[in-house]
């Protein structure tokens, strides 16, 4: 991977392909690893980036308070470096956050919104107190303890142990320092619920059928509150999706890019 120095930290990224840019951002508390199949099926056609937020993968934990606005910035600042004016955000659960803020930020370098296993509202206050517990929890007692809690979550009862193992070694990877920031930026992330209307740009909205986290009726909850969307549910799939069932989440994602918004 390649770095570049944002706000006085390196992030981490690769890139792969030419073409129309599709930009994979990752989700909590993993790293730009969960993209590896993507980036290579969607290489053919495009030029496909993935990178590490602040605190997770390769990339050290940011020096200032972090939120997911700071995590769009980071996105941004890389497509600045590498020329890249508009791109299609793929982002699952935290990294939907991240494409939404990129949206409030830069309409106009959002050329499409896929928006896998996320939501468009902000947190509960139950669910930031949550939040703020699991966060002091990490502090104390490492990330270690988030793949305990949170496995069971992230993925369906079928999920393989390979996909299982392959979640936990990526959670393992991800600083303690990081993921407790991350967890008190997502507490205090920016509700984009009333913006959905008005985004313009094509948006596809996937979902796993055995999503607890994000469950379909959610999904298509923000299918429908966004003006030009497509909505796919990925039959047998937990909240990470594109592990789980990443044959149909690449066929949907690649049909939408292709056919839909971003001809090769
Ligand atoms: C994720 O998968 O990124 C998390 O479930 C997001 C969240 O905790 O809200």
């Amino acid at each position: 991977m390649a770095h570049f120095t944002f706000e006085d930290r390196e992030v981490f990224y690769e890139e792969q392909g030419s073409g129309p840019a599709v930009v994979f951002l990752h989700a909590f508390p993993l790293s730009s690893a969960m993209w590896a199949r993507q980036l290579a099926s969607t290489s053919a056609n495009f030029r496909a980036i993935r990178l590490d937020f602040p605190g997770f993968g390769q990339s050290k934990p940011a020096a200032a308070p972090v939120s997911i606005e700071l995590y769009a910035r980071a996105t941004l600042a890389l497509l600045d470096k590498l020329e890249v004016r508009a791109a299609a955000f793929v982002g699952l659960s935290m990294g939907g956050y991240v494409a939404l803020a990129i949206h409030a930020r830069a309409p106009d370098r959002v050329a499409a919104l896929i928006l896998c296993d996320t939501r468009a509202n902000g947190d509960s206050p139950e669910a930031r107190q949550g939040r703020e517990t699991t966060a002091q929890a990490v502090e104390t007692q490492g990330v270690q303890i988030l793949a305990e809690r949170m496995l069971p979550n992230l993925l369906s009862k079928g999920a393989s142990e390979q996909v299982r193992r392959q979640v936990e070694q990526m959670i393992s990877q991800s600083s303690a320092q990081g993921a407790a920031a991350a967890l008190r930026a997502m507490a205090l992330r920016s509700d984009h619920t009333r913006v959905l209307p008005r985004i313009s740009c094509p948006t596809l909205v996937l979902c796993g059928t055995q999503d607890i986290l994000t469950p379909p009726a959610e999904s298509k909850g923000l299918a429908n509150a966004l003006r030009q969307s497509s909505y796919v549910e990925l039959e047998g799939a937990g909240h990470l999706s594109n592990l789980e069932q990443p044959q149909a989440f690449d066929q949907a994602l690649l049909k939408f890019l292709l056919e839909g918004v971003l001809p090769a």
